[in-house]
């Protein structure tokens, strides 16, 4: 799968968890050739992330993961993702809801964007998912079920903890389809706030395409190398 002629393994993404575009470039100039694809984020929305994005595409070559979630009446949602098909970018979240991802369809057209469907939040646990009145049941036998529906829907694919890469893989309706999987720590690293985390080789054999990294790169205190050996990890 990985391409030796490339400079970039594009199964890995980084995530831009930065405040605002300065900090974002330079955190991808420092990074350099080994990775080729980024995560602009909510975060940065306000920050220059939409003109960071197309810096990165038209100055260096990269492609970007553009992790808005959206969810809203599918008229919205399809004037939203119309706009942004414009960017170049290469993936686009949508809440994994069908009626979400039909008007995401709608509003790519002809572009070569990619939306992914969002199942449930890797925040949310069974008591989250009481209070927002959530049929009863198994989070991960949801999460599937949802991947799965999203996937009938027209999703392009979905994003799942490595947890659940395996069983989403399995499914006839993911045939074709990418799954990206967050939630990735290399082997003895610090997990912070993921909880359910995998080593970014499980998570591929698993059955991702692509494995989204944010701190263990951007924290560390040479993010090219922490990159590089992720990207050693890799199958
Ligand atoms: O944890 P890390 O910094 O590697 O996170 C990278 C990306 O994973 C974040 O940008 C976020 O979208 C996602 N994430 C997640 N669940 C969390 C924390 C982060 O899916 N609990």
């Amino acid at each position: 799968m990985t391409d030796t002629l490339s400079k970039s393994d594009d199964r890995l993404i980084v995530a831009l968890d930065v405040p605002n575009a300065l900090a974002g470039l330079e955190l991808a100039q420092r990074i350099g050739d080994p990775v080729g694809f980024y995560k602009i984020g909510l975060g940065m929305l306000t920050g220059g992330g939409l003109a960071l994005a197309r810096e990165l595409i038209d100055e260096m070559d990269k492609r970007i993961f553009l992790d808005m979630k959206l969810f809203d009446i599918g008229n919205t949602v399809e004037a939203a993702v119309k706009g942004l098909a414009h960017y170049g970018l290469d993936f686009l979240t949508v809440h994994g809801d069908p009626q979400v991802v039909r008007a995401a369809q709608e509003g790519k057209g002809s572009s070569d964007l990619k939306i992914l469907a969002v199942t449930v939040l890797t925040s949310l646990d069974r008591d989250d998912l009481d209070q927002m009145m959530i049929t009863p049941g198994d989070v991960q036998e949801i999460v599937v079920e949802r991947a799965r529906r999203a996937m009938a829907a027209g999703a392009d694919g979905v994003i799942a903890s490595p947890h659940e890469a395996a069983m989403i893989r399995a499914l006839p309706e993911a045939t074709g389809k990418l799954i990206v999987t967050p939630g990735v720590r290399p082997a003895g690293a610090e997990t912070g706030d993921q909880k359910r985390v995998a080593t970014p080789a499980k998570a591929i054999s698993d059955g991702a395409d692509h494995i989204v990294v944010g701190r263990p790169i951007k924290s560390a205190p040479d993010p090219r190398s922490a990159a590089e050996a992720i990207l050693a990890e890799l199958p």
